[in-house]
């Protein structure tokens, strides 16, 4: 963050507050910062707070009305590495998503050429509706960051989300992003998660407890690495993630047939599914009715295509390819076992004898196992850590190649 120029975007909104705080975060870490406020901002937190904070005097107006000094938005936003809104409002947001350039801090946005990060702070119905949501997303795809408003009691006394999130966390984004290199930066990624369901008939289906947590965690850390990545996601309760392609599917034949399309074009997978090994050989219609004569009922299954195995044979010299293995017994022989079947890089195992890993958790606790027969053991950690530990693991791959 040292020497880094930062430009710190005021909206008129409470959170306008805590940007003090933000500002100073920034200066200790050594970044360079100039304040633009928004003239609604200015009834929040006065310019002088801000400009002593930042060391700099703050910029609202187009000149200074005194001496007629130019306050150039171009210059402004070709002297930025990043430029933060905070808090960005309803109305910035939706302004920033149709260019409308009324005030400087507007014009400086159309202007920059850095990376741009936002943290949206409003009332909990103006963040939920449908249009402010639409502008975020724009924004996202846009490829700016979002960081995201939290959930908590709001100035107005509901209770909901649309509060800015805290300095700290806002701070850390940024700096994350300067201190991380886009060591993925150019890479496709494809990512299969969550489970698959494979349909008996219109209301019944074959399926597993996978939450699709996992595989998710490391769609996003593929995506702050710069990597372009595209998620095939079985059925799951997560909301879509902001910046990422998103492929919903539901059995295993629609999994398949979504890899084997985006494979050709992908550097690296990762079959983090948990995908149904057998699906019913006929899938009825009707709901099946119970039968009248007590009977038992049965089944019939077929083996589905094993995704990881047939990309594994289609595999170019230059293609990663990364598979998981959920065990509850002989772990390591198992995993050892469709490392080399798969043809796969490294295989990630998970065992259910574990506390804390696998299906559902918010944690989970791996192995790694290497085609050199190398195995690294990691402790228990969040999915978003362990995410973490993974990627490090295919970075190593992709620099050796
Ligand atoms: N996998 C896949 N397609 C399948 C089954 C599995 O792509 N039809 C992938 C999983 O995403 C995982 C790896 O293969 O990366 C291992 O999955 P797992 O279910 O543990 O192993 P299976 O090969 O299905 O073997 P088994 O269920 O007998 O343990």
């Amino acid at each position: 963050m040292k020497g880094k120029k930062i430009i710190i975007g005021v909206t008129g909104g409470i959170a306008a507050y805590k940007t003090a705080h933000l500002i100073r975060e920034f200066i200790k870490a050594g970044a360079e910062v100039k304040v633009l406020m928004t003239e609604a901002a200015k009834e929040f937190i006065t310019p002088l707070t801000l400009a002593t904070l930042s060391k700099n005097p703050v910029l609202t107006d187009f000149f200074n009305a005194e001496n007629g000094d130019w306050n150039s938005h171009v210059d402004l936003g070709l002297w930025a590495d990043a430029m933060v809104i905070a808090p960005a409002t309803a109305n910035t947001l939706a302004k920033m998503n149709h260019g409308i350039a009324d005030n400087l801090l507007l014009t400086s946005y159309l202007s920059a050429k850095c990376p741009i990060f936002f943290a949206p702070a409003m009332d909990l119905d103006m963040y939920q509706h449908p249009a402010t949501q639409q502008n975020i997303t724009n924004l996202i795809n846009r490829g700016h960051t979002c960081i995201d408003a939290d959930s908590g009691e709001l100035a107005s006394g509901l209770i909901g989300k649309g509060r800015m999130a805290e300095p700290i966390v806002i701070f850390n984004e940024v700096n994350f992003f300067f201190s991380k290199t886009q060591s993925l930066a150019g890479k496709n990624i494809l990512i299969t998660a969550g489970p698959t369901h494979e349909l008996i008939d219109p209301v019944r289906f074959i399926g597993n407890y996978s939450s699709g947590k996992m595989g998710y965690a490391l769609a996003e850390e593929c995506k702050k690495r710069g990597a372009e990545v595209i998620l095939v996601s079985g059925p799951v309760s997560i909301e879509k993630p902001n910046g990422i392609t998103t492929i919903n599917i539901t059995s295993a034949k629609e999994m398949f047939d979504a890899c084997m399309h985006y494979f050709p074009k992908t550097d690296i997978a990762i079959m983090n599914a948990a995908v149904a090994d057998y699906t019913p050989v006929r899938t009825s219609d009707k709901k099946i009715k119970r039968k009248a004569d007590d009977n038992d009922l049965y089944i019939e299954l077929k083996p589905t295509k094993d995704i990881a195995a047939e990309l594994g044979n289609l595999k170019k010299e230059s293609q990663i390819l990364i598979g998981f293995a959920l065990e509850t017994d002989n772990e390591e022989k198992n995993a050892a076992g469709k490392l080399e079947k798969k043809k796969l890089d490294f295989v990630v195992l998970n065992s259910l004898q574990d506390k804390g890993a696998g299906f559902g958790h918010n944690t989970n606790k791996i192995s790694i196992l290497f085609k050199d027969n190398n195995i690294k053991k990691f402790e228990l950690k969040s999915k978003a850590e362990v995410a973490i530990d993974i990627v490090d693991e295919i970075e190593k791959i992709v620099s050796d190649k």
